[in-house]
């Protein structure tokens, strides 16, 4: 990607998170905060730890970390969208934490002093970010022994995949054919492996990297739960990028499907994430 298309992905990324940031994590199933507490037990983080968080949207990752590193410790969150920053500041503000910060940053461009950090963190947002040059500067910024942790999406491969095939065979459907989704839509996929994230921390000097897949089923109240989270997180590029008529015919026959899944406990979605742990 050269200095233009990697501008105009990153426009596209951050547009786009930026007009879901009033709703992201706020509706619909929290999967957000279920992974990025998840990681943050995993990662046993000692009271007093000064830890980055980079592209921490509504701060999934940053408020556990903040309770783990406590009034002695500090947790810088970083994002480029506004709205992301605005509303995560509104919130520390609002639960009174003095050890949790925000600041309005390109994850690209960390210049904070080499060996600062004693974690840093990135739930979801690696492959939004230039990571093979990234990485070994994030990598600076940490102290000796610091370790870097990442949580990335991957589709689990199990009944899921076949309880939710009609959802990718609708998307493409309502595009015209032949039609290729921009980088930043399909962006997820270059780092959805444990071999494929654990290379690329390797790549970037990290050492004892090691790789974790985890999964759980949330379940969506209802087809209207399930359509206001569409909007709220990543499967918004795909909406936003619908015709009117694919929108309104994607709305109504996934209405359809989704209705055909209902179970007493809701409807089920299995999520996963690779988790990837490299030591300096
Ligand atoms: C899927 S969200 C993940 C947010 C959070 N880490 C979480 O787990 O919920 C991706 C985030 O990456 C941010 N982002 C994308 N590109 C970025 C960049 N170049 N620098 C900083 N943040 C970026 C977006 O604004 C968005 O908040």
């Amino acid at each position: 990607m050269d200095s233009n298309e990697r501008q105009q992905f990153k426009d596209s990324v951050v547009g786009m998170f930026d007009r879901a940031a009033p709703i992201y994590g706020q509706v619909g199933i929290q999967q957000f905060s279920y992974f990025g507490s998840w990681l943050v037990e995993k990662l046993d983080v000692p009271a007093g730890a000064k830890v980055l968080d980079v592209a921490t949207g509504r701060g999934a990752i940053l408020f556990p970390l903040a309770e783990k590193a406590g009034a002695s410790g500090h947790v810088l969150g970083i994002d480029l969208a506004p709205t992301m920053v605005t509303e995560t500041a509104a919130e520390i503000t609002r639960r009174g934490l003095t050890q949790a910060e925000v600041r309005m940053m390109d994850g690209d461009a960390v210049d904070f002093l080499p060996e600062r950090f004693d974690l840093i963190t990135c739930g979801f947002a690696l492959h939004f970010l230039d990571y093979e040059h990234t990485l070994p500067k994030l990598r600076s910024m940490l102290k000796a022994g610091g370790r870097f942790a990442v949580i990335t999406p991957f589709v689990p491969r199990d009944e899921n995949l076949a309880r939710w095939k009609w959802l990718f065979e609708l998307t493409r459907a309502v595009f015209p054919e032949g039609f290729v989704p921009p980088s930043a839509w399909i962006a997820p996929n270059k780092i959805s492996t444990p071999e494929l994230i654990g290379a690329a921390l390797r790549d970037a000097g990290f050492s004892n990297v090691g790789t974790e897949e985890h999964t759980t089923t949330l379940y969506f109240r209802d087809e209207d739960d399930w359509w206001d989270w569409e909007w709220s997180q990543g499967s918004r590029f795909w909406l936003e990028g619908m015709s009117p008529e694919g929108l309104e015919r994607f709305k109504r026959e996934s209405f359809e499907h989704l209705r055909a899944m209902q179970t007493a406990d809701g409807i089920p979605s299995t999520m996963g994430v690779v988790m990837a742990l490299g030591y300096k």
